[in-house]
């Protein structure tokens, strides 16, 4: 029957490519195409079988599911089979969709249960009598594979149901996921230590799951969402959304973006809503999802081979797309860290056109062995900057080479080094490489930093580049003047359209001999720009004919600057492994700039959450004489801080001898050895100068003893060990008693926000609420004190209800913030 013609051709082509693609994907969790590419081939075939009947085959990869179970893991032969999805890519098709309910039921209206579809891997939970007895992958569809010990490492899968009344044997289904911000931190961890980078969340799902060992899946942060019924013996609710809502109570995760709508009106409201959302989402959602809402409809509909008539899956735009590499460049980071970035034939990619991708670093290139000239999947996701995930080394031109770093930084020419064991490369010129100073300024000036708006990097780069900023303090002594020459050289397309724009802009008087001088501007020289800006300001600008709005703005935000926050200019610093939570516990702990810049580094680490790392940072920083002249700098221009303030009198109880023994990072100074030392000796002055001998006398193993004496030995250590017993004394004098602070309102209690706030966004809720005492969590459970819940609040509500937790509504919240001096 299949002759040779080019559509018999296509359609064994395609087949073949689809299976390859689709056995790799389920089996082996790898990749060979991307998505978007395996939906365009899937819908090709389909469209093909259908014009061409005579070459439809039942086991054509347009009826399978998915991968075969693989042998690793016992089989289970699904009580009820595990369905797909069909898709829609368009609004016409959500209207077909609808059309054909609609044509078949004929109900005055239809109601849909929309939710989001997250990009995991699909999973059945089996439960009898209320308990979890097995839990088993989709697999083909007929047959998945038992991977029970390791969804028993997931917490927020029920392993007993609570509440009451469920049926004898139910089965749940829904997907089990990697949540974004939890595959950032352990990609970012596995780069660090060299361990395997996951391609995206979703393999990092899959692959987690299908471990053979329950204690490596245990270490991947997995997450869960109910969406579905296998085999169910017993009662349920009629509907989709109330069987949702049913298994919240009893225990399940079900996603709070779930909605009943009405129509396809309804669905693509959703649709756009969601869509909007899904860069600020916690997870990865490749679509939604629209189930007909009522069950006995939803039996009058059936199936067809694949997938049920009353669902189907509306899809994003892709967030991974094919392209080629046309070059490898190394950007330099505030730090000097070099990251190698590739340049990419451009692609749209989810809605915005890429032409940029980071490769992380050297061993990320290596191990993906990206090299210029291949065809890459890269991918974009939330507001992550786009990566390349993968290379298609079956596309691979002839005579390409393994990429390797420079030896020299592109922009000043200093050294890259690499320090031992150390993952990323650094440019060697420190503020000295004008690509650091330029990192450093801009960050310096970020909304959450100075807040300086108006600043782009392009201007920053041409200030730059004319040596007008060298440091951040320079921003405050910009000129209007300055500003304005800046803005007419970067609109300007060339040397001369600049020199006719600025004779245009000054006072004719006395403006020659300076003119001639921009005259000679060369557009072969690439600084013409920032040269114009040497121009002397005594040139009075004919304002009628420039637009001075930009100027003007920014000197005032500029202006505005001056006076700030302590956890604002910590942060704005830009001390490495100092983000704005570490600065905002700095200046909570220490609340004085002029403490925290002189303060020996193991004191950091008094503070919650600073560690050493971080403390010793802080510490380098802060050793560096270019730092201390660029803070006296900032104060010199008058940049103040308007909320310094004692040390918290929570520091008090943390100030003795022996947490700061134990801080020093004395080799053998254990905690325990702390503080026998600190019983035996009254201060760190006594100790500096005694003898291992008296050290063994005070109780001290001989060890212990001789490891201090060594340590001490050393001068650095010694002059630090006597600074940082120095500070203790000081922080002590200036931190007050407890009972001198008072308590915030909500001190000890524990607060849960859920749905959508009309007047605030959540963060600000939180920090409002958590600067009045509370402790801001996730989940509800007994010990919530109470649940603010906004509209569209889903099972934490229902959750909040059923525990008897006290519920406030916004006005309430709004109310109860004002009364105790917040946001009115
Ligand atoms: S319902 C018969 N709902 O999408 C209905 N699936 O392409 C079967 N998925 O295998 C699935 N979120 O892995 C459903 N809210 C959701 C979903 C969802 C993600 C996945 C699931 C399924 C695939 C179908």
């Amino acid at each position: 029957m299949t002759s040779n013609t080019p559509a018999s051709q296509r359609v064994a082509e395609l087949r073949k490519l689809l299976t390859d693609a689709s056995r790799a994907y389920h089996e082996r969790d790898e990749q060979i195409i991307p998505d978007a590419e395996y939906d365009h081939l899937i819908r090709e075939l389909e469209a093909l079988e259908a014009a061409h009947p005579e070459l439809d085959s039942p086991d054509s990869v347009t009826h399978a599911v998915g991968g075969k179970a693989s042998s690793r893991f016992p089989e289970v032969v699904h009580a009820v089979p595990m369905l797909s999805l069909g898709n829609a890519f368009s609004d016409e098709e959500v209207r077909d969709f609808v059309r054909r309910i609609d044509e078949r039921l004929r109900r005055p209206t239809l109601m849909f249960s929309a939710e989001p579809k997250l990009d995991g891997l699909a999973i059945n939970l089996r439960y009898e009598n209320g308990v979890f007895v097995q839990g088993a992958t989709r697999g083909d569809g007929a047959t998945g594979e038992d991977v029970s010990a390791n969804l028993r490492q997931i917490k927020v899968i029920p392993l007993q149901l609570q509440g009451e009344g469920w049926p004898d044997v139910l089965e749940v289904r829904g997907e089990v996921y990697m949540p974004r911000a939890d595959f950032e931190r352990y990609n970012e961890q596995a780069r660090l230590h060299g361990g395997k980078v996951l391609a995206n969340p979703r393999n990092g799902a899959a692959g987690s799951l299908r471990q053979l060992d329950p204690k490596i899946s245990a270490q991947r942060p997995l997450s869960f969402y109910a969406y579905g019924l296998g085999e169910v013996d017993g009662e349920l609710p009629p509907t989709h959304s109330g069987t949702l809502a049913q298994l919240a109570r009893w225990g399940f995760p079900v996603s709070d973006l779930c909605q009943v709508v009405e129509g396809a009106d309804g669905l693509l409201a959703y649709y756009r809503d969601i869509g909007a959302r899904r860069d600020g989402l916690a997870f990865d959602i490749d679509g939604v999802v629209y189930k007909l809402d009522d069950r006995e409809g939803q039996q009058e509909m059936g199936f067809v081979a694949r997938a049920p008539r009353w669902a189907i899956a509306h899809k994003f735009p892709a967030q991974e797309q094919t392209t080629t590499v046309e070059a490898i460049e190394i950007q330099i980071g505030r730090t000097g860290a070099a990251t190698p970035v590739a340049r990419l034939k451009p692609v749209h990619v989810a809605g915005v056109v890429v032409t940029n991708a980071t490769l992380h670093n050297a061993d990320q290139i290596a191990r993906l062995d990206v090299r210029v000239g291949d065809t890459v999947i890269v991918r974009r996701a939330g507001d992550v900057i786009p990566e390349v995930v993968s290379v298609i080394t079956d596309r691979r031109p002839e005579g390409t080479t393994p990429w390797q770093m420079p030896a020299n930084c592109p922009v000043c020419g200093s050294e890259i080094v690499r320090e031992e064991g150390e993952a990323v490369w650094r440019c060697s010129g420190e503020l000295s490489c004008p690509a650091q100073r330029k990192e450093a300024i801009a960050h310096f000036a970020s909304r959450k930093a100075m807040d300086i708006d108006g600043l782009g990097d392009k201007y920053i780069e041409t200030l730059v580049d004319a040596g007008i900023v060298r440091g951040v303090a320079d921003l405050y002594a910009l000129q209007r003047d300055q500003l304005l020459v800046l803005k007419l050289a970067l609109d300007a397309e060339s040397p001369e359209a600049l020199a006719s724009q600025l004779s245009l802009h000054l006072a004719p008087e006395g403006s020659g001999g300076t003119l001639n001088q921009i005259l000679r501007l060369d557009a072969a020289d690439a600084g013409w720009r920032a040269r114009a800006l040497s121009v002397p300001a005594r040139f009075e600008w004919n304002t009628k004919k420039i637009a001075t709005k930009w100027a003007d703005n920014l000197i005032a935000a500029i202006a505005n600057s001056r006076s700030t926050t302590l956890s604002r200019l910590l942060f704005a610093l830009g001390i490495e492994h100092v983000g704005e939570s570490t600065a905002k516990a700095l200046s909570v702990w220490f609340g004085d700039l002029a403490l925290i810049r002189r303060m020996p580094w193991p004191l950091f680490k008094r503070v919650p959450d600073i560690g050493g790392e971080v403390a010793r940072s802080i510490g380098h920083f802060m050793a560096q004489p270019g730092n201390q002249e660029a803070i006296d700098a900032l104060l010199a221009r008058g940049v103040q801080i308007t909320d310094a303030h004692a040390p918290h009198a929570k520091l008090r109880a943390e100030l003795n001898l022996a947490n700061l023994l134990q801080d020093l990072e004395i080799p053998k100074v254990t905690p325990v050895r702390a503080k026998q030392l600190a019983e035996a000796f009254p201060s760190a002055e006594a100790i500096r100068d005694e003898s291992a001998h008296n050290f063994v006398t005070a109780g001290l193993p001989a060890e212990t003893a001789n490891a201090l004496v060594t340590w001490l030995d050393v001068d650095a250590n010694a002059a630090l060990f006597s600074a940082a017993g120095a500070a203790l004394q000081q922080l002590l004098a200036l931190t007050p008693e407890a009972q001198q602070q008072a308590a915030g309102p909500l001190e000890g209690q524990t607060v849960v926000l859920t749905g959508t706030l009309a007047q605030m966004n959540r963060d600000d809720a939180k920090a409002q609420l958590e600067a009045l005492g509370a402790k801001v969590a996730g989940s509800v459970s007994k010990k919530t004190s109470f649940v603010v819940a906004g509209t569209e609040a889903g099972s934490k509500l229902d959750k909040a209800n059923e525990l008897g937790v006290a519920v406030w509504d916004e006005a309430r919240l709004l109310a109860f913030l004002a009364e105790n001096g917040k946001q009115a």
